[in-house]
């Protein structure tokens, strides 16, 4: 066989995958089914935005942007974080990035060595271990529960940090559990990795996204915070693939050295049509959005609870709920599977975020109409009712 880095054994494939391709599979025999698997807004890309990307193209704009982003894009998002959080955030701290997903892998390259641990919630996001995988780090889960508002707590992190973490990586509001971190938590967990000498990186992905009113960011704890952002969850643009990071002044020009040589630069028409999601007509459509998702949200809550699923923490942000489903199984990957061959519901099996417990866990995701929402619970509630 030829050869393939040792590496790829620790990288895993998303369990969810396999289980979506088996629902495309029933949907073409003619099934009906109902995605509550998803980690994607349903809406499409705001109109404004969308015709900001056709003029884009129209006028040409189809070469290469600097490796950090359109300097009128950065100017605008330092003013997103005045307006929004009343943060000053200096617009060349903020490097443009083709989602997220390169701006965590930025952060991590720059601040990982072989060897290193990085410390993240069990459950958490699935990408996070394998980035620090790549680098030939040690990702190092801190399992979190309801006792926590499913973060990690000081304590634990405290507890964790050994001489050989580098970085400690949160998310908030959370995928999969949809829990937030206070300021007060963002202030102690950075505490700590200044104490020892490492770095906090904040993913504010969902941000936008909360219910109990507006999140505030951890850079208004400190300026030495790494913040990591996107235009996919609360702007609605996954696939245009746009995101952010706004680094500490010191790794500016290393984060911009690494971009312009693993990406070049993040893609230019979707710079510029991000230039009108924060136009106020554009932010009126995502209020709209976000009032649909917190109805769902307290659609679903209850709904779940009064089936037997147990989430003892009120999720307040994204779109996701992450539901002990002991009661019902002791095999959450089984139970999606069942669920989806005998009741057509889509969702996903706790296996996906981490190695705390999955298998007593299962994520659903309100990205689907209130209307397939009620469907969707009333089919569980028969799958149940058989003797799931
Ligand atoms: C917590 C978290 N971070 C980062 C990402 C990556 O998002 P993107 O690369 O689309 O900006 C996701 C996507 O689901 C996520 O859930």
């Amino acid at each position: 066989m030829n050869k393939i880095a040792r590496r790829m054994v620790s990288i895993q494939p998303f369990h969810v995958m396999a289980l979506l391709a088996r629902a495309r599979e029933l949907e073409a025999a003619g099934r009906s089914i109902i995605h509550m698997e998803i980690g994607e807004p349903d809406f499409v890309t705001p109109q404004p935005v969308i015709a900001a990307g056709i003029q884009a193209l129209q006028q040409g704009r189809t070469h290469y942007t600097p490796a950090t982003g359109l300097a009128e894009l950065r100017e605008r998002i330092s003013a997103w974080y005045l307006e929004r959080y009343g943060a000053a955030v200096d617009a060349r701290r903020i490097l443009v990035t083709p989602g997220a997903s390169a701006a965590l892998q930025l952060v991590m390259a720059v601040l990982v060595d072989p060897g290193d641990r990085v410390l993240m919630a069990d459950p958490g996001y699935p990408c996070n271990r394998n980035f620090v995988y790549l680098l030939n780090g040690e990702p190092h889960g801190i399992p979190v529960d309801a006792s926590t508002g499913y973060q990690p707590g000081c304590a634990a992190v405290r507890t964790a940090w050994t001489d050989q973490v580098s970085a400690l990586l949160v998310a908030s509001p959370s995928n999969p559990t949809g829990t937030l971190l206070s300021e007060r938590d963002i202030r102690c967990l950075f505490d700590v990795a200044r104490a020892r000498g490492g770095c906090l990186v904040v993913d504010e992905i969902y941000h936008g996204l909360t219910y109990a009113g507006a999140a505030g960011t951890a850079l208004s704890v400190s300026d030495d915070i790494f913040v990591i952002n996107s235009f996919s969850k609360y702007f609605g643009m996954t696939g245009w693939r746009l995101g952010w990071v706004v680094a500490p002044q010191e790794y500016v020009s290393q984060l911009d050295k690494l971009a312009q040589n693993l990406f070049l630069a993040a893609p230019t028409v979707s710079q510029y049509a991000a230039l009108a999601a924060f136009d106020s007509e554009n932010l009126a459509i995502l209020e709209a959005r976000r009032q649909e998702f917190h109805k769902r949200r307290d659609y679903l809550l209850p709904a779940l609870r009064d089936l037997g699923f147990v989430i003892p923490v009120t999720p307040d942000g994204a779109f996701y709920l992450y539901a002990d489903c002991s009661r019902f199984t002791g095999d959450s990957f089984r139970f999606a599977e069942r669920l989806l061959e005998e009741a057509g519901v889509a969702i996903t099996p706790g296996i996906d975020f981490g190695i705390h417990q999955p298998e007593r866990h299962v994520r659903f995701a309100y990205t689907t109409s209130l209307e397939n929402l009620r469907e969707g619970v009333r089919r569980l509630q028969d799958f149940l009712a058989g003797g799931a």
